[in-house]
C-alpha cells in the first residue's frame, strides 16, 4: 500500500507517486513505495552502468549458467559465518579449500588450512597478517626488536597489498619493474631484503599485464639470500587470477607448494575460480605457518570451529557455488573454459599487434590478459585514452592506463578475457578496433585533451 491517497492501481507506472516526482537520493524517503515503482526507478537507474559482459575491464566473472543462479537463489540468505547453523554449507566450505589444497599440490592436504574470504584483499592480508604475527613471535623469542617490519614486493602490486601495509604497519619495500624486468624476478632482490621482512609477496597474475612473476626464481633468489645471511624469509603467492588458471593451463609451470618457501597461496574465487562477486580463498601449505593466536573459535555443530577472516558476517551462497563449479566443471570442464579464454585473448593480441599503431607488452599466454601500448611516433593525434573512449561509445569497456611508479611514462591499454567472451563476440571486437584506429589515424588535429587520468587499481 501507499500512503498517497491519490494512488490508483490504474495509474501507468510512470505517472505513480514518486516516479512522477523523482526519487529522493540522500535521505530516506518518508514514506513507502509500491514495490513495482521501487524496482521500477532502480532498474532504470541501473541501466545507465556499463553491460558487464562488454566489461574487459574487470577480472571478475558476469556471466553463470542457469543452474548456478538456482544454486544461488537457494542460498542466498545463508551467512557463512553461522556455521553451527548451517553445518552443510561450512562442510562446503571446508571441502574447497582442501580441493584448492591438492589442486596447488600442498605436500600434505591434512596438514594445509585455509579459509574463503570475500575476496583477494581480504586473502591476502590474512596472509600477510600471518607473515607479520609468525615474525613479530620469532623476533620476541630471540629478544629483537619487532617495530619495523617490511613486506618486500613489486611496484606493480595490487593496490591491496598497499592497504595491507597501510592498515597493519608494515613498511612496503617495492622492487620497482622496468623494460628490462617487466615483473619481480629474484633480481637485485637481497638489496631489499633484511632481517624486518616478514615475506615476500609473488603475483601469478600481474593486475596490470596478467604476466606471471617466476616464483621458483624467486624462491631461487631467497634460497641464495638464506646461504649468504641466514635469513629464511617465506612467500605468499597472490594467485588473484593465475592460481585459477596455472594448474589447468600450465601444469608443468612450477609456482605452488611444491615450492617449500611458498607458505600460503590467495585466489579470488570470482576471478578464474568462475563464481560471481564475492568470494575468495586463502590456503598455508601447513597449518604451522597460520598462528595459532591469530585464529577464532566459532561454534560449530555444538562444537568449536576455526576462524580466521576480518569479516565476520558473508554470503555463503558463493562458497556454495564454487563448490557447484568444481562439481559441474571438474578439472577437465576447467582446463576447457581457461582454453577457450586463453585462445580468445591470443586471437585478439594477434589482431591488435598486426595494426601498425600498436607494440604488445605481453600476449596472454601467461593468465588470458593481455596489454598494449602505442608504437613510440605513430601519432601526435591522439592516445590511448581516445581509443578507450572511442570504444565506449560502443559499449566495449577496455580500460587505458599509465604502468606503475619508474613506468609511469608508459600508457597501456589491457583486455581480460573471461568465461563469456565467445570468439564471436571478439571477432566483433576486433573489427571494432580496427574502425576506431582507422577513424582515429585519419583525423588531421589532435583530438581535444581532458585532464590526465587517475591511475587504475584492478
Ligand atoms: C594480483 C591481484 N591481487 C589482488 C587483487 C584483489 O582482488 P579482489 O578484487 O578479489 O579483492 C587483484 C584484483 O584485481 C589482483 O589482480
Amino acid at each position: 500500500m501507499t500512503s498517497d491517497d491519490s494512488f490508483s492501481p490504474a495509474a501507468p507506472l510512470f505517472t505513480r507517486p514518486v516516479e512522477a516526482a523523482g526519487a529522493p537520493r540522500h535521505v530516506i524517503p518518508a514514506t513507502e513505495t509500491l514495490p513495482a515503482t521501487a524496482k521500477q526507478i532502480i532498474e532504470d537507474e541501473t541501466m545507465l552502468d556499463g553491460n558487464a559482459r562488454l566489461n574487459l575491464a574487470t577480472f571478475v566473472s558476469t556471466w553463470m549458467d542457469d543452474d548456478a543462479r538456482q544454486v544461488y537463489e537457494a542460498s542466498f540468505d545463508k551467512n557463512m559465518i553461522d556455521k553451527d547453523e548451517y553445518p552443510q554449507t561450512a562442510a562446503i566450505e571446508d571441502n574447497c579449500w582442501r580441493m584448492l589444497a591438492n589442486l596447488w599440490n600442498a605436500p600434505d592436504a591434512a596438514r594445509s588450512i585455509g579459509t574463503s574470504t570475500i575476496g583477494s584483499s581480504e586473502a591476502c592480508m590474512l596472509g600477510g597478517l600471518a607473515f607479520k604475527r609468525r615474525w613479530q613471535q620469532a623476533r620476541r623469542a630471540a629478544g629483537k626488536d619487532t617495530s619495523s617490519p617490511n613486506l618486500v614486493m613489486s611496484s606493480a602490486v595490487q593496490v591491496c597489498w598497499e592497504k595491507f601495509c597501510n592498515y597493519f604497519d608494515v613498511e612496503p619495500r617495492y622492487v620497482p619493474i622496468s623494460e628490462e624486468h617487466k615483473t619481480l624476478d629474484g633480481h637485485d632482490l637481497a638489496k631489499y631484503i633484511d632481517e624486518n621482512t616478514i615475506g615476500v609477496v609473488a603475483i601469478m597474475g600481474v593486475t596490470y599485464t596478467g604476466m606471471y612473476e617466476p616464483v621458483a626464481e624467486i624462491a631461487a633468489a631467497l634460497d641464495e639470500i638464506q646461504r649468504t645471511t641466514g635469513l629464511d624469509i617465506p612467500i605468499h603467492v597472490d594467485g588473484a587470477s593465475g592460481a585459477m588458471i596455472a594448474p589447468f593451463l600450465q601444469p608443468d609451470l612450477v609456482w605452488d607448494f611444491r615450492l617449500e618457501r611458498v607458505h600460503s597461496i590467495s585466489t579470488s574465487g570470482h576471478k578464474y575460480g568462475l563464481v560471481y562477486p564475492g568470494l575468495g580463498w586463502v590456503i598455508w601449505r601447513d597449518a604451522k605457518w597460520l598462528p595459532e593466536d591469530l585464529v577464532f573459535k566459532v561454534s560449530y555443530l555444538g562444537g568449536e570451529m576455526p576462524t580466521f577472516a576480518l569479516n565476520f558476517s558473508r554470503p555463503g551462497a558463493q562458497v556454495v557455488l564454487q563448490y557447484y563449479l568444481f562439481l559441474r566443471l571438474g578439472f577437465e570442464g576447467y582446463r576447457a573454459v581457461q582454453q577457450e579464454s586463453q585462445d580468445v585473448a591470443k586471437f585478439l593480441s594477434a589482431g591488435i599487434a598486426k595494426l601498425d599503431a600498436f607494440e604488445l607488452w605481453n600476449d596472454g599466454s601467461d593468465i588470458p590478459v593481455f596489454a598494449w601500448r602505442l608504437k613510440d611516433g605513430h601519432t601526435h593525434n591522439w592516445t590511448l585514452y581516445d581509443l578507450q573512449d572511442r570504444l565506449r561509445m560502443r559499449g566495449w569497456l577496455i580500460p587505458a592506463y599509465p604502468m606503475p611508479a619508474d613506468l609511469e611514462q608508459i600508457t597501456v591499454q589491457r583486455i581480460v578475457v573471461r568465461n563469456g567472451l565467445s570468439m564471436d563476440l571478439a571477432q566483433s571486437l576486433l573489427q571494432e578496433i580496427e574502425n576506431e584506429v582507422a577513424y582515429l589515424d585519419n583525423l588531421d588535429a589532435p583530438m581535444p585533451r581532458e585532464a590526465s587520468h587517475a591511475a587504475f587499481h584492478h
